[in-house]
């Protein structure tokens, strides 16, 4: 315990002396000031149960911190829900209030320059944000993982909100009654925590664990649970070693731990959206890792281990029952890499010694998966230099080569008109452009436009190529999601006419654009830029500022 804190001034000092006057105010001793100082990093607000318990978890952090030696100091950030905040602008504000949240932490942590955090993950854009904050920032943090909710029942069968955010597209077409969403609704979510299943938020907790920056052991977890607040102390105890031990998040969050990460998400077929978070957290990194490689790379080892909805049938509280994502990774033991280390001081091979899968028919072995295609594939072509994404999921029958004329839309609303009054039809390829990072700008929700597809019986009928991102349960079709480069950003979606073939191969891993050469040609000296302006506010300069949604979509430097 002899490190000199950064925390602590030259005595006598201006920025010692005014610190001091300030803390003196507002209780600290002498020897508070001279303890690590730690912030709690807590990305809540009133506005959503996703985070709703996360001040009382606060509290339980800072017992533990003070009991440690430590003196906390609980931080506020920006905190967008996937369910509330995407009603303004098309959505757009969603992605990249990820990188506000890390812009966020950097000003209050780094100006004052603490000496480690303790980050309290919950919906789908604050765990990101707080893992890219760790890698900008490089100084001791672990992330805690604050857990799940609980779903309801209706009329005698599971409900949960995510199964709410498909049924209510079928509102619009009479499938399903205004009293029937609105039942389902009021009984969807019983408790705080994030969307049940394997959306993004349980799938971005598990990937901090198998990036080795949340404890072994500690996700999917029931909020509020005493397994989470077990946690919650045993972190808070840890964090005050590791400030004075100096172990930084660069040391934890290497090339293989993203390897790790990659193989895990795989497993579970977690959503699509953490592989570009897992980029843009390379990226902050300053690591010269490119995820999609690796997704690449490990879709055709890994087979799918666990099917838990939306996948499958099996719910979130089954694999925490079943081990967990430790579980996971001790069925993907052999493939991983064990010297990654975790925040726990053991590395991944040692967290793993003794784990044992508690439910065989929930986390499958290797020898006998669930299924062996991939259940995320990475597709490029000359359609989508970039890359686009295609969750497959589970075991059921897919197509997986899909030709057709393009059916071009420029945000999601105009394509659910046109699907509402028949303007789509069986054989097409639904393009949705000028929607991506900077088009939108912001990247919009496109799970809508998949559901309404299924709605109206066309789902397994046409393809799909969209710049937006997809979340929930998007299970069914040939779906590409956050095609790259974007219209916007001068990509060749940006040449294509309605009609003009497009052809989705998984198998080969390709979506091309069936145009000759000397045709895409002309049309380039025509080539118009799709998407909105904006001039005003944080969405112009996220507008000005990100980079593609295949690079991480996070912001020049
Ligand atoms: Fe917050 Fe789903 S909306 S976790």
């Amino acid at each position: 315990m002899s490190r000199i804190l950064r925390s602590n001034f030259k005595p006598g000092s201006p920025n010692w002396a005014g610190r001091r006057a300030q803390w003196r105010a507002l209780g600290l001793s002498d020897a508070d000031m001279e303890k690590p100082k730690i912030a709690i990093v807590n990305s809540s607000s009133e506005l959503a149960i996703c985070f709703s318990h996360l001040d009382g978890v606060a509290a339980k952090v800072k017992e533990a911190i003070r009991a440690a030696g430590g003196m906390p100091f609980e931080v506020r950030t920006a905190a967008p829900s996937d369910f509330i905040t995407n009603a303004g602008r098309h959505g757009g504000y969603i992605l990249p209030t990820r990188d506000l949240i890390t812009s966020d932490i950097e000003v209050q942590v780094e100006g004052a320059m603490l000496d480690g955090m303790l980050c309290l993950a919950s919906c789908d854009k604050t765990t990101p944000g707080q893992l890219m904050a760790a890698g900008r920032l490089n100084i001791p943090t672990i992330v805690v993982v604050c857990g799940y909710q609980d779903s309801g029942q209706y009329r005698g069968q599971h409900i949960d909100i995510e199964e709410v955010f498909l049924k209510s597209s079928y509102v619009a077409s009479g499938g399903v009654s205004l009293a029937e969403i609105t039942e389902m609704a009021d009984n969807a979510v019983k408790s705080p925590g994030v969307c049940a299943g394997m959306g993004t938020a349980n799938s971005m907790h598990i990937v901090c664990e198998a990036l080795g920056m949340a404890l072994p052991g500690s996700s999917p977890v029931r909020a509020n649970s005493p397994k989470m607040m077990e946690h919650v102390r045993r972190a808070g105890e840890r964090i005050v070693q590791m400030v004075w031990n100096d172990e930084k998040p660069r040391d934890i969050m290497s090339a293989e731990s993203f390897a790790n990460a990659a193989m895990v998400v795989l497993a579970l077929s977690a959503s699509i959206n953490t592989v570009k978070h897992l980029q843009a957290i390379a990226m902050e990194c300053e690591l010269d890792v490119d995820v999609y490689e690796l997704f690449a790379r490990y879709a055709n080892q890994i087979p799918l281990l666990a099917a838990i909805r939306p996948t499958g049938e099996d719910l979130i509280e089954d694999l925490e029952a079943a081990g967990g994502a430790r579980a996971v990774m001790k069925r993907l033991e052999t493939l991983l890499f064990a010297n990654a280390r975790t925040v726990s001081g053991q590395t991944v091979g040692e967290a793993l010694r003794g784990v044992e899968v508690a439910d065989e028919a929930v986390i499958h072995t290797l020898e006998r998966p669930v299924s062996k295609p991939p259940s995320l594939v990475i597709v490029k072509g000359s359609l989508l230099p970039g890359g686009g994404i295609v969750r497959l999921g589970g075991p059921a029958e897919r197509t997986l080569r899909f030709s057709g004329p393009a059916n071009i839309f420029h945000s999601r609303e105009e394509a659910m008109v046109a699907i509402g009054r028949g303007a789509v039809k069986p054989g097409e390829v639904v393009v949705l452009r000028g929607i991506g990072v900077k088009g939108g700008p912001g990247l919009a929700m496109t799970s809508s436009v998949v559901f309404a597809l299924d709605g109206a019986g066309l789902i397994d009928k046409v393809g799909v190529v969209t710049e937006g991102q997809l979340s929930g349960l998007v299970n069914r079709g040939l779906v590409v999601g956050e095609a790259s480069p974007e219209a916007m950003e001068g990509g060749p979606l940006g040449l294509v006419n309605n009609g003009d073939s497009i052809t989705i191969d998984v198998l080969a891993r390709e979506v091309n654009l069936d145009v000759p050469e000397a045709v895409l040609e002309a049309r380039r000296a025509e080539q118009r830029q799709y998407g909105s302006r904006t001039e005003r506010g944080w969405l112009s300069v996220y507008q000005r500022t990100v980079q593609p949604v295949h690079k991480g979509a996070v912001l020049l430097k």
